[in-house]
């Protein structure tokens, strides 16, 4: 790595795309191949998150010279499960992920979440790939496991190759549908101008190097100035997760983006209500696979410094939110923080009108991203909010008088037992919900009941 800049922190990877299109299987094979190669020391595991060094990237890429070409420390690739994880990966109004891989089944195509996922990095402006995956599955396809992508190609047939071409030039086609100029990532010059595809196997390992090439190579090009750092500041994330831990009690999962945290900490955590201000009790994280022996599934660690996730165990944390801010805070700070820490989440309290329909999402970030695509197809708003479907959210629809506006549009969230029994009743005959876990799905579906209503 080169020295004057030890600086930059680790690029955060979001790996999205359509269920079972095979993200975990992508980050497994990452892993996997570099713990064969006897380098699982190496591989250090995140909360929710794997981190690959520089070196063993450089490693899998086969040159080694490469080594100083490169100024980042590595890559953190963020492994949560489904394609939420972008939404509630936020910072800022902003995404947190400074790149992101977009999977693909290449004997699928293109399928609604792999839209939506395009549709989120068209907004954030993130530079990504996007991976073909499974091209093993292609009819007597020869695996050459681990090989570049180039190299498995050549030893193919023709008729093979021929087959190979048509899947991959329909994703190309699908891309081009949605607005992007694609091509083969070793045919792109300018990956400004156009999205570079690599064509893998998550399962053989055939075109890793190559995913992990181009990576570098967007991180140096277009990440450069955003990933400076300051080590010792203080400690500044994001709650990916809430969740309850045998033995721990209530627990938040944090991608730390910037600067550092240590056990005893005062922190400040976003909320639906006035921002949690707590003290950390431990950082964890996860136990190695060697040390199964030990009960708890984590380690605790004395501090965490930016890229990395961590499981943060602190007093109080039970209406921590998804999406939210956490940050660190002194005796002097602390004031500042919390007005910081409102304010974000005040920005996402969305503006809303006088009349329209009720958003109900279940992250912060989703919700965000809801309230945009709605407001682009002049959908009105009357209210947004993170949370599961209530008996009030039925009454209160209940009391709208405009069929198009006694409306709940819900995105990952459940109707309530006692809400459910309201909807039976006749006070709510009137109230519509629409759910889906398809931000565009749920639009599409409200614009053709609109249409009805119309006609
Ligand atoms: P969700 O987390 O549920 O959204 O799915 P995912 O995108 O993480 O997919 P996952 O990695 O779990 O893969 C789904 C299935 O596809 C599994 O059975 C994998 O073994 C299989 N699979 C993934 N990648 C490949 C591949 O390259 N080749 C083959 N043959 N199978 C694959
Ligand atoms: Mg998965």
């Amino acid at each position: 790595m080169a020295e004057e800049n030890k600086n930059l922190r680790t690029p955060i990877v979001c790996v999205m795309g359509h269920v079972d299109h095979g993200k975990t299987t992508l980050l497994d094979q990452i892993r996997g191949t570099a713990i064969v190669k006897g380098e699982a020391g190496a591989i250090t595991q995140h909360i929710g998150a794997t981190e690959v060094p520089i070196d063993v990237i450089v490693e899998k890429c086969g040159d080694k010279r490469l080594a100083d070409k490169f100024i980042v420390p590595g890559l953190l690739f963020i492994d949560t499960p489904g394609h939420h994880a972008f939404t509630t990966l936020r910072s800022r109004g902003g995404s947190l992920a400074d790149l992101a891989i977009v999977v693909v089944d290449i004997n699928e195509g293109f399928k609604p979440q792999t839209i939506e996922s395009l549709n989120i990095l068209k907004r954030f402006k993130t530079p990504f790939i996007v991976v073909t995956n499974k091209i093993d599955r292609i009819l007597n396809w020869k695996s050459h496991p681990g090989e570049s992508f180039l190299s498995t190609y050549k030893k193919q047939t023709p008729e093979v190759q021929g087959i190979f071409e048509q899947k991959f030039y329909d994703v190309i086609g699908h891309l081009y549908e949605q607005g992007f100029s694609a091509d083969r990532f070793d045919r792109v010059t300018d990956f400004q101008k156009t999205l570079g595809v690599v064509p893998i196997s998550g399962l053989t390992g055939e075109g890793i190097p190559d995913v992990l090439m181009v990576l570098l190579g967007l991180a140096q090009r277009f990440l450069e100035s955003s990933l400076h750092y300051d080590v010792n500041g203080p400690g500044v994330g994001t709650v990916l997760e809430v969740k309850e831990e045998k033995g721990l009690g209530t627990t938040v999962d944090v991608i730390l983006y910037d600067g550092s945290l240590q056990k005893g900490d005062t922190i400040v955590i976003g909320c639906l209500g006035e921002p949690i201000v707590t003290k950390v009790r431990a950082l964890l994280k996860p136990r190695e696979l060697s040390e199964i022996r030990y009960e708890s599934k984590f380690q605790p660690i004395p501090k965490v410094t930016a890229a990395a996730g961590v499981k943060i165990s602190a007093p109080d944390i039970g209406d921590a939110l998804a999406g939210a801010p956490v940050i660190q805070a002194t005796p002097e700070t602390l004031d500042e923080v919390i007005e910081k820490v409102k304010s974000e989440i005040d920005d996402v309290q969305i503006q809303t009108d006088t009349d329209g329909v009720m958003i109900k999402a279940d992250t912060i970030g989703s919700l965000e991203a809801m309230v945009h695509e709605f407001k682009k197809a002049d959908v009105m708003i009357q209210k947004a909010e993170v949370g599961d479907i209530t008996k009030r959210d039925i009454m209160e629809a209940s009391t709208i008088n405009d069929p198009m506006h006694s409306v709940i549009l819900a995105f990952n969230v459940k109707v309530n037992p006692d809400a459910e029994e309201l909807m039976e009743q006749k006070v709510a005959h009137n109230v519509k919900i629409f759910k889906n876990d398809v931000i565009y799905r749920i639009l599409e579906e409200y614009q053709d009941f609109v249409k009805e209503q119309e006609e």
